[in-house]
């Protein structure tokens, strides 16, 4: 008796002590001053210091409500085992670009472990007076503006259920994560706003973006270069520019780019599909390989499919010599919907190093109800199934 009440007792205290490890020690933003309608820049960075600095896993609370925020900059290391931070209102930037002048992303995270994002709050960049001052088209000395999110150096981490709203640049920009991943995950801007990227990826490995809806004014998903194992599955874009691989070779010491994989997604009224894109005239001589497009539907895109090794906006470069990036193993499949152009398929490898390996497979756009034409240079793409073959 004496025996089975002690085992009891001992089993409550396990029981106990195995739901204080798994539920999160909260530091909530009220307990630091924040309040809804007021600034809560002090008061976030604040909690997550305690956060961080905790010896358990811990969360940093956001509840309901609309606040202002000026830029923060969240570090690690952290003691916490895991450190969540959930936001369930809406954040919003300084609307002036001067008040976050020389700040490059407005939530800066970086160097965590076991970090996730979560809730249904929105971060709101305020960009429309950034949107009007943006000359960066024009001039290549333009002061950039401020990105909204910038997760640097992260491991092991999750971005779930969050909306980025009309940031004033890019709205996310991940450099040097392992594991990091997108699910769930909101960008909203309008198709007319510049440089708006959605998410851009850099000297990454193992990132996915998920079950994510991207509708903004440039790229919805772009990889730049020494990326690898990057996935992006379920992901509905457009407006914007597309998904796209690159560009590289502008710059020296770039890294290679490898195995990525884009599945089951829809893009609508973009200017681009999926693409890969490379300087011409430029010091890069990495290679691009394992490129994977598959199970995807092109609503009124204008290029849905482009592999452009003569990348050159405002006739930036010298177009004379040709990219030094080497293209390999790269598959179009199942890819299927409206174009806004005839030439719905364009491969222009370069010809300093053609394309090796590259495969059309099942791929079935139309342009006014016909089949689009296939523009190949410097490639012999392999075909299988149905897809148009490269005019002569
Ligand atoms: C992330 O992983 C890299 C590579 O394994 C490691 O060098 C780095 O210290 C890790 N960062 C953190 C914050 O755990
Ligand atoms: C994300 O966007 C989609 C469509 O634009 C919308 O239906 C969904 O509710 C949004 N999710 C969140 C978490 O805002
Ligand atoms: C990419 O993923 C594969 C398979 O998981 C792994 O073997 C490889 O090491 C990864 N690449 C890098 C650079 O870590
Ligand atoms: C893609 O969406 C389907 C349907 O919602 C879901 O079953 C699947 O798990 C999703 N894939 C990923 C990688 O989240
Ligand atoms: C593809 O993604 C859509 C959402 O964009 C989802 O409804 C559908 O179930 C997914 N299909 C598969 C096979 O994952
Ligand atoms: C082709 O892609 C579409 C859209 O993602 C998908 O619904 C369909 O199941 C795919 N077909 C095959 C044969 O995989
Ligand atoms: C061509 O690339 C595919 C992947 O798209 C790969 O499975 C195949 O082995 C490659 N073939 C050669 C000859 O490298
Ligand atoms: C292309 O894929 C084949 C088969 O998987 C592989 O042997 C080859 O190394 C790949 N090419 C490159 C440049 O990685
Ligand atoms: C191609 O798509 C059209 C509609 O966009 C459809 O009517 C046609 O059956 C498809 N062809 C094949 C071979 O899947």
């Amino acid at each position: 008796m004496y025996k089975k009440l002690s085992f009891t007792i001992c089993s409550l205290f396990l029981f106990l002590g195995f739901t204080i490890i798994a539920q999160a020690k909260d530091f909530d933003i009220s307990a630091y001053g924040g309040s809804p309608n007021g600034d809560i820049t002090e008061a976030l960075t604040k909690a997550w210091t305690d956060a961080c600095a905790a010896t358990e896993a811990s969360k940093v609370l956001v509840g309901a409500g609309t606040y202002n925020m000026n830029a923060v900059d969240l570090k690690g290391p952290c003691q916490a085992p895991t450190i969540e931070m959930q936001v369930n209102g809406v954040i919003q930037a300084p609307a002036d670009p001067a008040a976050l002048k020389g700040v490059d992303q407005w939530v800066k995270i970086g160097y965590v472990n076991a970090f996730t994002l979560s809730g249904t709050g929105t971060f709101d960049g305020q960009g429309p007076a950034a949107w009007k001052a943006n000359d960066c088209a024009k001039n290549p000395n333009c002061n950039w503006p401020t990105m909204n999110f910038g997760f640097n150096f992260i491991n092991n981490s999750y971005v779930r259920g969050v909306t980025s709203k009309d940031s004033k640049n890019f709205h996310v920009n991940v450099l040097s994560c392992n594991n990091f991943n997108f699910d769930g995950f909101n960008v909203s801007a309008p198709g007319d706003s510049p440089n708006t990227d959605g998410i851009h990826i850099g000297r990454s490995n193992g990132v996915s973006v998920a079950n994510t809806n991207i509708a903004t004014g440039d790229d919805c998903v772009s990889l730049g270069d020494g990326n690898t194992n990057v996935t992006v599955v379920n992901v509905t874009c457009g407006p914007g520019h597309g998904i796209s691989v690159g560009s590289l070779g502008r710059y020296n010491n770039e890294q290679p780019v490898s195995n990525v994989n884009v599945k089951n997604c829809t893009v609508s009224n973009t200017m681009n599909g999926v693409r890969i894109k490379t300087w011409p005239g430029t010091p890069g001589d990495i290679t691009i390989t394992d490129m994977h497009f598959q199970d995807i539907i092109m609503n009124n895109v204008q290029n849905p499919i482009l592999i452009d090794q003569e990348y050159c906006p405002s006739n930036q470069c010298d177009k004379s010599t040709p990219s030094k990036i080497k293209i390999s193993n790269v598959s179009f499949e199942n890819i299927s919907g409206t174009s806004q152009t005839q030439e719905g398929v364009v491969l222009t490898c370069s010809s300093g190093v053609p394309c090796s390996n590259v495969t059309l497979s099942n791929i079935n756009l139309t342009f006014n109800g016909a089949a689009v034409t296939a523009k190949c240079a410097n490639v012999q793409p392999t075909i299988t199934g149905t897809a148009p073959a490269c005019a002569a």
